[in-house]
């Protein structure tokens, strides 16, 4: 089978994943596979590609299926136990290398870390900066060291729940997150996500026991809050939906420790990233 003659089979609509897959497996970028569309797959190839599609076919997302998936220039190993890298929290990472870039020696924590995206990419555009990360999930931070050593890059990894005092004990001016923060019984979630992206990505599993939890979106990111304030944290900067950014700026912004809480937009004019400055007697 040539190149074109499989893209001759796939419909109009699956056309581009076919070209990622393609691409992917035959080291080609999309120019490079379009000019050499004769071009003859192995038997292994063909074998490789008929695997490929046929996961495709049933709904598995293509970085799944590829193993990697591309943030901030670069690309990161994925699996189904981390979440596919967004391409919005490009804009976390920006707002973080926008306002501390100067500041040569911060020291950093992204918390729900997953493939490792936040926490690598500060680390290679700050090479400076002290970068801790963490994950409850054991197989996510797994993940996210393969992807550290890949890319040469030294962060810390911890097994924690949020900012956990008792595990972390080092001083921090930055806390970076993208916390699971959507609501089951509120948020529409695309039947594909739901199947294969890893439920504790999403969903925060463990109501708080303090007073103000909001509903369930609101459960990890209110509670971060709450630990950096404990953890005497100088900023925080968030990841969460333009509603659950909405609920907390609400409840935190009399908090007398919190000098400054903004909601800012991701590209679509969607306030879904929270800033906050913390000030302490
Ligand atoms: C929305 S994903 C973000 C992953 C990655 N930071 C990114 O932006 O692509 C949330 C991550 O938080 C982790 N997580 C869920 N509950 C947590 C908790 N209580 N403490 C720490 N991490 C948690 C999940 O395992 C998941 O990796």
């Amino acid at each position: 089978m040539t190149v074109k003659e499989i893209l001759q089979t796939i419909s109009k609509k699956n056309y581009e994943d076919a070209i990622w897959l393609l691409s992917f497996l035959l080291k080609k970028n999309r120019g490079e596979l379009l000019l050499d569309s004769s071009y003859q797959l192995s038997k292994d190839e063909e074998k490789v590609w008929l695997k490929y599609w046929k996961k495709r076919v049933k709904g598995e997302p293509l970085q799944y299926i590829t193993g990697n998936a591309p943030f901030y220039g670069e690309e990161f190993l994925v699996n189904e136990s981390v979440l596919i890298p967004r391409p919005e929290t490009e804009i976390l990472v920006e707002r973080c290398l926008k306002k501390f870039s100067n500041e040569k020696e911060l020291k950093v924590i992204d918390i729900g870390t997953g493939s490792g995206v936040i926490a690598i990419t500060l680390k290679q555009n700050c090479p400076g900066w002290i970068i801790s990360a963490s994950d409850i999930s054991q197989k996510a931070l797994k993940t996210a060291k393969q992807n550290a050593d890949e890319k040469k890059c030294s962060v810390q990894f911890f097994l924690m729940s949020g900012l956990d005092s008792t595990k972390f004990k080092g001083s921090l001016d930055l806390v970076v997150s993208n916390p699971p923060y959507l609501s089951e019984s509120v948020d529409y979630v695309e039947k594909q996500v739901l199947k294969y992206e890893p439920r504790v990505a999403l969903f925060p599993y463990k109501k708080p026991k303090k007073a103000w939890s909001g509903d369930q979106g609101t459960w990890m990111a209110s509670q971060l809050i709450e630990e950096c304030l404990n953890h005497r944290v100088r900023f925080l900067l968030m990841e969460v939906s333009a509603r659950i950014s909405y609920k907390l700026e609400r409840h935190w912004r009399k908090n007398t420790n919190i000098k400054r809480i903004e909601r800012f937009s991701d590209l679509a004019g969607r306030k879904r990233f929270l800033d906050l400055e913390f000030i302490y007697g």
